[in-house]
């Protein structure tokens, strides 16, 4: 049984038609691409897994209990956590501060999170100079770090990421993808939204391509890389130039 199977999803926004009929799964352990150009649905599809957007029609299950319905705090307690694009912190607090709030929906002691938040620094070296600092400034990079830092302090069974990678330099990219990586081999399953494909996909077991609001398709990441067609309509990849 796959830990999440999104069935036959339509979400709309007033007359528009968001996602229309959106079928896929995400199996236990993996990390699943979603790719897609602006506007295909990519944020949509997180939204309405976590429960920020209600879907008009299908059903989403996860772990083997429909979540379609329920509140964004209820989907969080069951183990999905949304990393949404764009990077909020808040300058007010700490980075150890803003990264403890992510598991404010666990029944933990305040020592057990901060000890936690402290082993964060780990998996985000790059950010462990600024963790108890107050007015920090961090770089685009750096915050995303801080928001899967904070992400992931829920304990998801499921990680929702939304574009972790827009807009950082290709060295900070190599490093957010590193971390995707890392949170793999700790067990915990990853859906992924990216519009570089060639990124997204290396990091994958899986990957689906959204096309204005439909699923055009899906496969392992070497079959869809390996169709040439495939890959110049919606993947961004270029046929190789004859020599
Ligand atoms: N709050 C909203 N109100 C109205 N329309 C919306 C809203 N959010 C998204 N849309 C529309 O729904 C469609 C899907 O948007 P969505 O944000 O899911 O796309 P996306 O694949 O994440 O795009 P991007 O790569 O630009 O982030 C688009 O046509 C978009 O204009
Ligand atoms: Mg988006």
């Amino acid at each position: 049984m796959a830990l999440l199977e999104v069935r036959d999803l339509n979400v709309r926004y007033g007359e528009i038609e968001a996602l229309r009929g959106v079928s896929f799964t995400v199996e236990a352990g993996q990390v699943v691409t979603l790719l897609g150009s602006n506007g295909a649905g990519k944020s949509t599809t997180l939204r309405a897994i976590s429960g920020l957007a209600k879907p008009a029609s299908g059903e989403i299950v996860f772990d083997g209990q429909s979540i379609s319905g329920r509140s964004p705090e209820q989907i969080v307690r069951l183990g999905i956590s949304h990393v949404p694009e764009g990077r909020r912190v808040f300058p007010g607090l700490t980075v150890k501060e803003n990264i403890m709030l992510g598991g404010s929906n666990r029944r933990a002691a305040k020592a057990e999170l901060s000890r936690e938040a402290d082993a964060m620094f780990d998996l985000f070296p790059d950010i462990r100079p600024f963790s108890n600092a107050l007015g920090w400034t961090l770089s685009g990079g750096q915050l995303q770090m801080v928001a899967v830092a904070r992400g992931l302090m829920a304990k998801p069974r499921l990680l929702l990421l939304d574009e972790p990678s827009l807009g950082l330099a290709p060295v900070i990219v190599q490093a957010v993808f590193r971390i995707i990586t890392e949170i793999r081999r700790r067990d915990t399953t990853v859906l992924l939204v990216e519009q570089n494909a060639r990124m997204g996909l290396s990091v994958a077991d899986q990957g689906y391509v959204l096309e204005t609001g439909r699923l055009a398709l899906g496969g392992k990441p070497d079959e869809l890389w390996s169709n040439e067609a495939i890959r110049a309509a919606y993947l961004g990849g270029h046929a190789k130039a004859a020599v």
